[in-house]
């Protein structure tokens, strides 16, 4: 019987000159040793990225698609999306029956799941504008990884076991991850993978949308009735964005625009919260709570209506982030008493926790400059299907769109016109990289996979830290609540809130929920001292912090 691997993970950790923080201690290794070669924080970024493809199947990803938010020394900053997009043969209906009727799984599982992928264009363009050193020095250890394979985990197997079912349905023998029995310690390796490192290390983009891994996504295509083109791929490119950025006090926080939710709603919260005095209630108290979910409803019911991609839907970006609209918006708020939330459209349903699925990373270099970056391929394992010559998984992405008004997605939330499908348009994320400065310097750099928790989640961790005066590593590992205004509850990890403040929370009208784990923060904050804390959350096992 194998033996677990022997791992350092290093969950909370102060060092004096750079930090990655990664799902993985293999990815989070390859990132400081990038950094300690002289690679800057970009590299060490990309060179994580390549590897948690290797060692986090799961969700790490070339078959995917993200985000990356960058703060150079010098206080530049820029964003890039490169999330997946609809293929061109995509149609606003394409998941419903001839009643109208969603058909289940249809946008969750299987080829027809899976949005052009955009991870590979996005590292390329990120390291051709921003990289030091050589493309090949950073996808040089992720080849290694896969071909010479690396002993899984305790948490790797035990997912990779919970999903064989699904494997086998739509995988053949030849997947290397389809096995009767996953046991931590044992080697994955993945060839397949590997030689299509190969093909991007030497080729760059066209290793990956053109070539040998384009044929093999297409014939994955033809065997699952996917639709997926060579023209989609093709024509596939990441898009430098213009990042959102916003004061909240002595802040400056800077996040990811459309096609993701995250910046937006994020920014919401802040500038909803600000003029209340909210470090005086108290972390968790009945106030605090009843104030954060009201504004969390306010900014998800936002969120369902007017987010989508920019390049297909006018999203009235400057009016959801203007005090004027925003101090509106809380109007009505009224601290005895929760506002009940439409209930159009909102179906019974539960949300399944075990999709919340993403990777994040945060680095910062030894010039001080930081990287945010978070990646997907939705659920665990994205569609589960593997592409057979390509060796790694496609995402199911398609799930993010409204594949119906008013019907919940995977993770509850509603949509409307504005993230209707469209050929070639972008599926609305909640993912949400963010940097966020104080007094002009860099102050913390964080993120989460979580689905929609995401936004919460960061929004959380700060608050945690800026008002009630947590350290990071408190900040990052005290319990959270949720509230996505549909459904009509909050949802909260276990023990949150004491008996007594349930209650009075109850009182003004609030409904409960408990769930598993939300999100799975991994963050980096700058000590007074010029220090960096580093801190991987407890919530998933393997998050680790490297750094020196
Ligand atoms: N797939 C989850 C998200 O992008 O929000």
């Amino acid at each position: 019987m194998p033996e677990a691997p022997n791992y350092l993970i290093q969950k909370n950790l102060v060092e004096d000159s750079v930090m990655v923080v990664s799902p993985h201690p293999l990815a989070s290794e390859i990132g400081r040793d990038i950094l300690r070669a002289g690679g800057n924080a970009i590299d060490a970024a990309v060179a994580v990225q390549y590897a948690i493809a290797v060692v986090y199947p799961r969700a790490g990803n070339l078959g995917g698609g993200g985000f990356m938010v960058i703060r150079q020394a010098n206080g530049e900053n820029a964003a890039i999306d490169y999330r997946e997009k609809a293929p061109s043969k995509a149609s606003r209906d394409m998941y419903l029956d001839s009643l109208g009727n969603v058909i289940p799984d249809l946008s969750t599982e299987g080829h027809l799941a899976a949005g052009v992928p955009g991870t590979v264009s996005g590292l390329i363009a990120v390291h051709e504008k921003y990289g030091k050193l050589d493309l090949r020095q950073l996808i040089e250890p992720a080849i290694k990884l896969a071909a010479e394979g690396f002993s899984i985990t305790e948490t790797e197997a035990s997912r990779l076991n919970r999903f064989q079912e699904a494997f086998q349905k739509y995988n053949g023998p030849d997947c290397p991850f389809v096995k009767g029995n996953w046991q931590a310690g044992e080697v994955l390796k993945q060839t397949k993978l590997a030689q299509t490192l190969e093909r991007i290390r030497d080729q760059g983009k066209a290793g990956f949308y053109a070539g040998p891994t384009a044929e093999a996504i297409l014939t994955e295509m033809q065997q699952g009735n996917g639709i997926i083109s060579l023209e989609d791929l093709q024509g596939y490119e990441a898009r430098w964005r213009t990042p959102l950025v916003r004061p909240y006090k002595d802040y400056q926080v800077i996040s990811m625009p459309p096609s993701s939710s995250g910046g937006v709603a994020l920014l919401q919260m802040l500038e909803m919260i600000e003029p209340y005095p909210i470090s005086t209630y108290g972390f968790h108290s009945v106030e605090a709570v009843h104030l954060m979910a009201e504004i969390e409803r306010r900014v998800y019911a936002d969120r369902a209506e007017h987010l989508g991609d920019t390049d297909f839907f006018d999203v009235p970006i400057d009016t959801l982030l203007s005090k004027n609209y925003l101090t509106n918006r809380m109007a009505d708020f009224s601290p005895d008493s929760a506002t009940v939330s439409a209930s159009i459209h909102a179906g019974n349903f539960t949300i399944g926790l075990e999709s919340f699925e993403t990777t994040h990373t945060s680095v910062v270099d030894l010039e001080g400059n930081a990287v945010s970056v978070t990646t997907t391929l939705n659920s665990n394992f994205g569609s589960k299907v593997w592409v057979d010559e390509g060796g790694f998984f496609l995402n199911n992405e398609m799930d993010d769109f409204s594949v119906k008004p008013g019907v919940p997605n995977q993770f509850g939330l509603v949509g409307a016109e504005a993230n209707a499908i469209a050929p070639n348009k972008r599926m609305l994320s909640s993912m949400t990289p963010t940097i966020i400065e104080k007094n002009g310097d860099l102050f913390m750099v964080l993120g989460s996979p979580g689905g929609s928790t995401i936004i919460t989640a960061v929004f959380q961790v700060f608050i945690n830290v800026a008002e009630f005066g947590m350290s990071l590593d408190q900040a990052v590992n005290v319990k959270r609540f949720h509230h996505q205004w549909l459904p009509d509850q909050i949802l909260m990890e276990e023990g949150t809130l004491d008996t007594a403040t349930q209650e009075a929370l109850a009182a003004k009208g609030h409904q409960f929920h408990e769930v598993g784990a939300i999100a799975v923060v991994k963050a980096i904050q700058k000590l007074p001292d010029g220090r960096l804390q580093g801190v991987g959350d407890a919530r998933n096992a393997d998050d680790d912090a490297k750094g020196f």
